[in-house]
């Protein structure tokens, strides 16, 4: 049967790159953006290449959002064999909310976490669950995730890239083997997106690379043991992440405030 594959962030960039990939390899596709214009486009464009696609729209700083569109998959699919979190913000002009919370934890960090919960039904103990970290990682601060304190963008970056390993370590100790796989990448640093762009003001590298490991990683045999694992396309190796995300009563300590941010936002 068709592998139903969820790329979150797939209207630009790596996202949109691997939502192509995996259409060209006929898979069907749930793409998610923020930007109805842009899903459209992008549906349109993937339709047009013979793709088997289906638009979700949600922004992911919006916990709200997050929750709707859990359901709106939820509502639509039994089963996915696949969820690439690869929706992320680096630098944006507003990072608070009204509600004082970071958008960029909330993007990079607790969107991924609160829509993988929600998931794991579908996903089962046989789906993957691809997280795109970053070669960024920053010792991460529980009062930043909580919007006690504001970061410059470059920390909120590689703390929030961290925070998002540190919680898939955690997950995968919770679920003791009865939940989907799930694995960390770093898809090769500086490659030619928007955000690459618009951050570091240089055009970047082949996007597909970072597609082809993002596919590789939802679906092939060599990560078929890969959970709570971290693959660093920088080297082409798996690799040991920044060692906080080993320590597992930090990793506990950020899936606390992660928590705790859900909580605040959705009560
Ligand atoms: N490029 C690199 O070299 C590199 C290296 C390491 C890791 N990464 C990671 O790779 C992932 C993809 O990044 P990229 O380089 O491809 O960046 P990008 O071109 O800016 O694409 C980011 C994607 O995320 C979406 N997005 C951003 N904020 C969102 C929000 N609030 N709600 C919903 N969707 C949102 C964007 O939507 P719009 O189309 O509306 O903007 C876009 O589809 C990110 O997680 C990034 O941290 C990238």
């Amino acid at each position: 049967m068709q592998k139903t594959i969820l790329v979150t962030g797939s209207t630009d960039g790596i996202g949109l790159e691997t939502a192509r990939m995996l259409v060209l390899k006929g898979y069907r596709v749930l793409l998610h953006g923020r930007n109805a214009v842009k899903l459209v486009q992008v549906e349109k464009m993937l339709v047009a290449e013979g793709g088997v696609v289906e638009s979700y729209l949600a922004d992911l700083s919006n916990l709200s959002e997050v929750n709707n569109l859990a359901r709106e998959v939820i509502k639509r699919h039994q089963k996915l064999d696949a969820l690439v979190n690869n929706a992320g913000v680096l630098k944006i002009p507003s990072p608070i909310t009204p509600e004082g919370m970071d958008k960029r934890f909330l993007v990079n960090s607790v969107a991924p976490y609160l829509l993988t919960k929600l998931l794991l039904p579908l996903l089962g103990n046989k789906g993957r669950v691809v997280n795109v970290s970053s070669a960024a990682q920053a010792p991460v601060s529980t009062k930043a995730i909580l919007g006690e304190i504001e970061l410059s963008h470059n920390s909120a970056y590689a703390q929030s890239k961290l925070a998002l390993i540190m919680w898939s370590n955690d997950m995968v100790q919770k679920l003791k083997g009865s939940g989907p796989i799930i694995v960390s990448v770093n898809p090769k640093s500086l490659l030619g997106s928007k955000m690459v762009r618009e951050s570091y003001g240089i055009s970047g590298s082949d996007l597909s690379v970072g597609a082809d490991i993002l596919c590789r990683a939802a679906l092939s045999d060599e990560f078929a043991q890969a959970s709570g694992k971290y693959f660093d396309n920088d080297t082409g190796y798996f690799a040991t992440p920044h060692p906080d995300a080993l320590n597992s009563s930090m990793c506990k300590e950020v899936v606390d405030a992660i928590e705790e941010v859900i909580f605040k936002l959705t009560a």
